[in-house]
């Protein structure tokens, strides 16, 4: 005899989407029918496993006083409950669907409201209780009555409660559990994250109130005008005032109106007006096509500038607030961002309202990915396997239903990373038929069977130049359709580099349409030791990693470089000109709009101070029109030194998401070249004590080490080649660029040993002569300073010649040194953030200030970070260096070393370096080369011409004293 122990939580794995809730309907808030929030506190009571406690807690009169109290929304793992998981694409549980663990943290949920004075009585009209989101499953009951359940995590589940409510003591239960056989379907690169984390709301609906409907606004460019019909479940009127249209749902009306564009998001007020409500409706007037294989909106190509965006804030994970999501989308604007996509599933329906109201262009996700089948062939993919259809297509309609209103939504996917199937294909046919005005998005089925655009991940340049060019092959379906990157440039760590390189391909050929970053935030969790956790941190069993740390924002949404650099290299503005040129080309590379919500100026600046400065007039420009527009005279009497042109294009007034001053974009044009530093060679070397003076440098006798520069204290200048790997650098095993993270450790330039050959003087000169190689290998760099000085300047120049065979790049090539004590920085280059070699577009000629804290980057797991790029001078800690050439800055509280070392900043301790036996407080970089970043993380590595090549290299630095610039 055998018995099912857990009949009452079927349910829990059951391949259905639920029973018991309303068909799905478009998400809105009514004119004047009430409703009330039930967001707040909760009683809450968790468990090990689904059937741990029976569900008597949902009768009415069950005493709940000594359960916790937790806020709703929210997820119980981050509110002191348990712990979060992170995985990336394995199931964190055995894949044997739909079966799920026994241990299955259950939690309780327990509220009891009463209806607010002025509710309607009861007896008129419904109520509905929704549930924004909940994950992954839950059980409802409404005084004591069993509603139903619901699995679709990120999708709204609706109950029909009129007859069950009372004026006062309502309770309502709710049993979620962490596991279900929903959570086949949700297995995006994220946290696992529990809980009932978005609101929760009774709307009462008034008889004859509206039910469902469907906005078709459409725009035809030829005529200038836009077409309404609002398709209603309930009789009523629309009306817009601002167009003069009153008409009967279901009715439509043509009349000149302004299309709606993410560069011009123009909404109209209107109403719908059943007999029991009010509806507030905008109305954004668009067409969205796919035209001679490209994707047009109102008739005009575009161009996607995108992120991925996962919900995410470091505190309350997925349990955004409005001011969170207001904050992302002016954060996006503010960075010339034009597009997301909503990965992997349809975000909270207010940051639609946000995308519509500002201008974006969204990719509408599906909460669909079954990535983790990819372990077993996909075998059993639920996306292949008829008896998970129907919660396929509860979810596609859950979110078409919900979401379809919103003109900011141009393009429907189907989700990610779920392989391919017949459930794929009966979504898609779905969607199609339910709104065909609409494109079609998925990325994991390389025929596009299903979608409107050929999607990809990560391909690097070179393919997807091939892609730009047509000579991708594929089917012939696959041929004709215009492509997206719906994810590239992955934002892991430093980088992503290459941005620039692949922009050019985009605004290259018309096929591609543009691409989005992945992604836009790190999902670190604010740990009271840590700073931020990621994957491992809580003692998972499998985890990722900081791979969950892969954003163009901190957790704590501060703007990483490379969202500045993201930010330059999509400016909807391009400037550019040549050195000496007196013009400089303006091209507006919109897709809509004109320049006339743009000031331009230009700046007069020699040796990067800024010496006169005006209003640039800039002719109207189409978008995709250009001009050489003619700079003024350079000033008169203006000093000699290295002059350039900058000029900016700035908002000339407030917008809704930036006040008028906010540049959006610029350029630079060279004026005149710089004059490298010469030092004419006329100090002799003077032996003394044990040292040897030369000019203001004082050097160890033995070692040919530099120990001062006037009285500035230097110690351990010597060659370096080694950099804290960046997650890029590291690379993901499933990348076919070599990973050179791993073969320089292998190699081991992370312990370079430095012999000394020999300590020379000469008439005007000192020489000290090395190689330096690691232990086990015989490759090295035969590696020679040579100092001289004209009596105030010291002139160091470094020459290396490799020997032996080199089969890797190198990290960095310059020297390092440290400094007893640096605050301020001052210096002449790039700036004023971080640059790497393909990391360098937002990197603008000028003089920068800056303290040593504030050049370190704050990657949540510690690298190297901070460089500022084609630095003509710099001064730190009572020392001036100037380079020849240009060279790459980093000062840092820490060597490399421990930076290498670190796994969170809270390991980063300011000190010496142990046993180096400095005092030393600041470590010095002047390199001069890096090796590139690219985006190996996830992507392809740095091109070929980023590589750091070992070849023959001389490069010098002139170092004198100066008085110390304090703190910055
Ligand atoms: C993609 C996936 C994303 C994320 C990314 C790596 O394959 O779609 O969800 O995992 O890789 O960060």
């Amino acid at each position: 005899m055998s018995f099912r122990t857990h009949t009452v939580t079927e349910y829990v794995e059951d391949v259905s989407p639920g029973s018991g809730a309303l068909p799905p309907r478009a998400w809105y808030a009514s004119s004047d029918a009430p409703s009330l929030s039930l967001n707040g506190i909760w009683r809450f009571r968790p468990s090990p496993t689904a059937d741990a406690e029976d569900d008597s807690f949902a009768a009415q009169g069950y005493d709940a006083a000594d359960w916790a109290q937790l806020p709703v929304p929210g997820h119980w793992v981050l509110q002191g409950h348990g712990s979060p998981i992170y995985t990336n694409h394995l199931y964190p549980f055995p894949v044997d669907p739909p079966r799920v663990p026994t241990e299955n943290p259950t939690g309780d949920h327990l509220r009891v409201f009463d209806l607010p004075e002025d509710w309607p009585d009861l007896a008129e009209g419904g109520a509905v209780l929704r549930f924004d989101g909940v994950e992954s499953c839950a059980r409802v009951w409404l005084n004591g009555a069993d509603l139903g359940t619901f699995k679709g995590s990120r999708l709204p589940h609706e109950f029909a409660v009129g007859p069950l409510l009372k004026p006062a003591g309502n309770v309502l239960a709710v049993r979620v559990h962490q596991w279900s056989a929903g959570s086949y379907l949700e297995d995006q690169d994220q946290w696992w994250l529990p809980g009932i984390f978005r609101d929760v709301t009774l709307l009462h609906r008034p008889a004859g109130a509206a039910l469902d409907f469907f906005v078709h606004a459409s725009y035809d460019h030829r005529a200038g005008t836009g077409t309404l019909r609002v398709d209603s479940d309930v009789d009523g009127r629309i009306t817009v005032s601002e167009l003069g249209i009153d008409i009967a749902t279901g009715e439509s009306a043509t009349v000149p109106v302004e299309p709606w564009s993410a560069e011009t998001p123009r909404l109209y007020e209107g109403t719908l007006a059943t007999a029991g409500e009010r509806v507030p409706l905008r109305i954004g007037f668009r067409t969205v096509e796919l035209s001679d294989g490209l994707i047009e909106v109102n008739g005009t190509p575009v161009l996607f500038k995108g992120v991925n965006r996962h919900e995410w804030h470091p505190e309350k994970g997925r349990a955004l607030d409005l001011a969170t999501m207001r904050e992302d989308v002016l954060l996006m604007k503010r960075h010339n961002i034009n597009a997301v996509r909503t990965s992997h599933y349809p975000p909270h329906p207010a940051f639609l309202d946000l995308c519509d109201e500002y201008g974006l262009w969204v990719i509408d996700e599906c909460d669909l990915e079954t990535h983790g089948f990819t372990e077993q062939g996909w075998r059993d993919n639920p996306v292949d396997d008829d008896r998970w259809t129907p919660a396929l297509l509860d979810r596609a309609s859950r979110m078409v239903e919900r979401d379809k209103n919103h003109p900011s939504v141009v393009v429907w996917s189907l989700g990610n990373e779920a392989g391919t199937g017949r459930g794929l294909t009966a979504m898609a046919e779905w969607i199609k038929g339910r709104d065909s005005s609409r494109l079609l998005h998925y990325e994991g089925d390389p025929t596009c069977r299903d979608t409107d655009m050929y999607s990809r991940m990560y391909a690097d340049h070179a393919e997807v130049e091939r892609i730009g060019r047509a000579l991708d092959g594929g089917g012939l379906k696959r041929r004709r359709l215009p492509f997206i990157l719906c994810e590239y440039a992955h934002a892991m760590g430093n980088g992503p580099g290459g941005l620039a390189d692949y922009q050019r391909l985009f605004e290259t050929y018309d096929r591609l349409q543009g691409a989005f970053v992945w992604e836009w935030i790190d999902h670190g969790i604010a740990h009271p030791e840590l700073g931020f956790a990621y994957g491992g941190d809580f003692g998972e069993e499998l985890h990722d990693g900081n791979f969950v740390c892969d954003g163009l924002l901190f957790p704590d949404r501060r703007p990483s470089p490379g969202l500045v650099e993201y930010k330059k290299v999509i400016e909807p503005v391009g400037i550019a000109g040549d050195c000496g040129e007196s013009t400089v080309r303006i091209t507006n590379k919109q897709d809509f709009a004109g320049l006339s919500a743009l000031a331009f100026s230009w700046a007069y600046e020699v040796d990067g101070e800024p010496v006169d400065s005006g209003d640039l007039p800039v002719p109207a420009l189409a978008p995709g029109e250009s001009a050489e527009v003619k700079l003024p005279a350079p000033p008169a009497g203006a000093p000699t030194g290295e002059a350039r042109w900058t000029v900016r294009a700035a908002l000339a007034a407030d917008t809704p998401w930036a006040p008028g001053d906010h540049v959006v974009a610029w350029g630079q044009v060279p004026v005149s070249r710089r004059r490298v530093p010469s030092v004419a060679a006329t100090a002799r070397p003077v032996p003394g004590d044990g040292v040897i003076s030369l000019g203001p440098g004082t050097f160890d006798a033995r070692t040919g080490a530099l120990t001062a520069v006037g009285d500035v204290p230097v110690s351990a200048l010597r060659l370096d080649v080694w950099r804290a790997t960046t997650d890029n650098d590291d690379g993901a095993p499933w990348q076919p660029d070599q990973r050179y993270g791993l073969l320089w450790r292998k190699l081991g330039l992370h312990r370079m040993r430095h012999r000394l050959d020999a300590v020379e003087t000469g008439e005007h000169t000192l020489t000290v002569r090395t190689r330096v190689a690691p232990a086990a290998r015989g490759l090295g760099l035969l590696t020679e300073y040579r100092w001289l000085s004209d009596g105030d300047r010291l002139r160091l120049t470094v020459s290396t010649v490799p020997e032996g065979d080199w089969t890797v790049p190198l990290p960095r090539l310059g020297i390092r040194f440290a400094l007893s004590a640096a605050d301020g920085v001052r210096w002449f280059g790039g700036g004023p953030g971080e640059a790497y070699p393909d990391t360098k577009a937002a990197s603008a000629i000028g003089r920068w200030r800056s303290t040593v804290d504030e050049l370190q980057t704050p990657y949540v797991r510690p690298q190297e970070n901070g460089a500022r790029g084609d630095v003509r001078w710099a001064e730190l800690g009572g020392l001036r260096v100037e380079g020849d050439p240009a060279f790459w800055l980093t000062a840092r509280r820490w060597t490399t070393e421990q930076l290498d070392a670190a796994t969170h900043r809270s390991d980063l301790v300011p000190g010496p370096a142990s046993g180096s036996g400095s005092a030393a407080a600041v470590w010095v970089n002047l390199d001069h080369g890096q090796h590139g970043i690219g985006s190996q993380s996830c992507g392809p590595g740095p091109l070929p011409r980023y590589r750091l090549r070992v070849e023959p290299a001389e490069f010098s630095f002139v170092f004198s004293t100066v008085a110390d610039p304090g703190s910055g």
